[in-house]
Parts: C-alpha cells; sequence; structure tokens
C-alpha cells in the first residue's frame, strides 16, 4: 500500500497521453494527486505523432499510449488491457444479432479514425485478419466526432471501450457482438530511458503500476 507523503515528493510533472487515455488519465491522476498533494501535473492529450516527438526530444517525463513508438530507448510498464469493439446504433440491424461473423461487417458503412491513430489501426488489422472490405468507408477526426456520428446513423464505428462506456450504459450505444472481438490490445507507460527519475516521477510510476493498475481493473468495462 502506497503511503501519502506530503514533502518527500514535488514538483511538476509533464504527462502527456494519447488522445484515447483522456477518458481515465484524470481519474487516475486525481487518485495520485490525493496521495500527493505536492506535485503538480501539466497533462496534454495529443495524437501518435506528438506523443512521439514530446517523448523523443524529452519534454515528457511519461506518456501513456498503446503501441510504444519505435527508434528510442523506453522504458516501458504495461498496466491495463486495453478492449476496443464496434459500436452503432441501438435501432441498428446488426444490434441484436449475436455472434456476429466479421464477414457481415462488409455490407456496412465503416467510421473510422484519422490516419495515425491507434485505434484505426487496430481496425486495419482486424479487417485485415479476416479478410473483410467494409463497403464504405469514412474518416472522422476524433472519439467523439465518430460516437455522434454512430448516434445521428451514420455507420459503425470501432472505438476503445473506454471512450463508450457512459452511452453503452445510457443505452445510446450498443456494443456489436462481432466474433473474436473485443480486440484486447494494452496500455503502457513510457519514460525515456535517459530522463532521470526524479522521486515525482518514481512515485507516479509506482503508483500506476500497483493502485493505478488497480482503478483500471475497475474502470475498464
Ligand atoms: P489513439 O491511440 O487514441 O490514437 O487511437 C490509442 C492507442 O495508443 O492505442
Amino acid at each position: 500500500e502506497l503511503k501519502s507523503m506530503r514533502g518527500v515528493a514535488s514538483g511538476t510533472l509533464e504527462v502527456v497521453a494519447i488522445t484515447t487515455a483522456e477518458y481515465f488519465v484524470p481519474h487516475l491522476l486525481a487518485e495520485f494527486g490525493r496521495r500527493f498533494p505536492d506535485i503538480k501535473f501539466r497533462l496534454t492529450v495529443e495524437n501518435r505523432d506528438r506523443v512521439h516527438a514530446l517523448l523523443h526530444e524529452q519534454r515528457a517525463d511519461l506518456a501513456i499510449m498503446g503501441q510504444p513508438p519505435g527508434g528510442m530507448a523506453l522504458r516501458r510498464i504495461p498496466f491495463s488491457p486495453h478492449r476496443l469493439s464496434f459500436v452503432a446504433r441501438p435501432d441498428h440491424p446488426l444490434a441484436a444479432r449475436r455472434n456476429i461473423p466479421p464477414a457481415a461487417l462488409a455490407g456496412e458503412r465503416l467510421l473510422l479514425r484519422e490516419r495515425g491513430s491507434g485505434t484505426r489501426s487496430n481496425l486495419e488489422r482486424f479487417l485485415r485478419a479476416h479478410g473483410v472490405k467494409p463497403l464504405a468507408a469514412d474518416e472522422l477526426g476524433s472519439n467523439e466526432t465518430l460516437k455522434q456520428a454512430v448516434m445521428a446513423g451514420m455507420g459503425i464505428a470501432f472505438l476503445s471501450h473506454h471512450t463508450f462506456a457512459m452511452e453503452v450504459e445510457s443505452g445510446r450505444l450498443i456494443r456489436l457482438d462481432v466474433a473474436d472481438t473485443p480486440v484486447i490490445r494494452e496500455w503502457n507507460v513510457l519514460v525515456h530511458a535517459e530522463r532521470p527519475l526524479t522521486p515525482a516521477l518514481e512515485a507516479l510510476l509506482e503508483f500506476l503500476q500497483t493502485d493505478g493498475a488497480a482503478m483500471m481493473r475497475a474502470i475498464t468495462c
């Protein structure tokens, strides 16, 4: 059990989260902040290219993302499974079906995240693995836009469970029961290998590996 250690660790931590991590990172930092009230944060939410650059240039103490970027030496701490699934509006013809074969997606209009997004590359990998070519694919720029477009009846989307928990709970979206989903990936905490481990950074890393990971098990839908 990590104790509150007022005064032991202080300073400002620069944390960068990949877009989809914005749904849970504040919950982790809020709890950490209660235990270490003398540590402040600057949290930025960025796309993959920016997260990569901030890590590479050592302008972030720590990054939270899925697939780690290549080309630099990193300390990597996997800390939670990450589930992704297809979602639709509850009145969509596939919504009531069970164990939908991935081939059935070929007739659908799919809504995609922007190029470079980890969510998008996971979808592309899934479609490739199952030999599925969607009827049409529209590119929309963010998790939030995708959800709104699905709710507006534009098509179906492939999203992280973190992004749609509330909409599924309120009945505005439905997770499609597609075979071989959820796709399970991993959330990682990444620190540049040359980044000095200050007491504040060490405290955050320890928190994320222990109580943070436990919180993720409770949050994860
Ligand atoms: P994304 O990435 O928010 O860019 O889709 C999530 C991830 O890193 O897997």
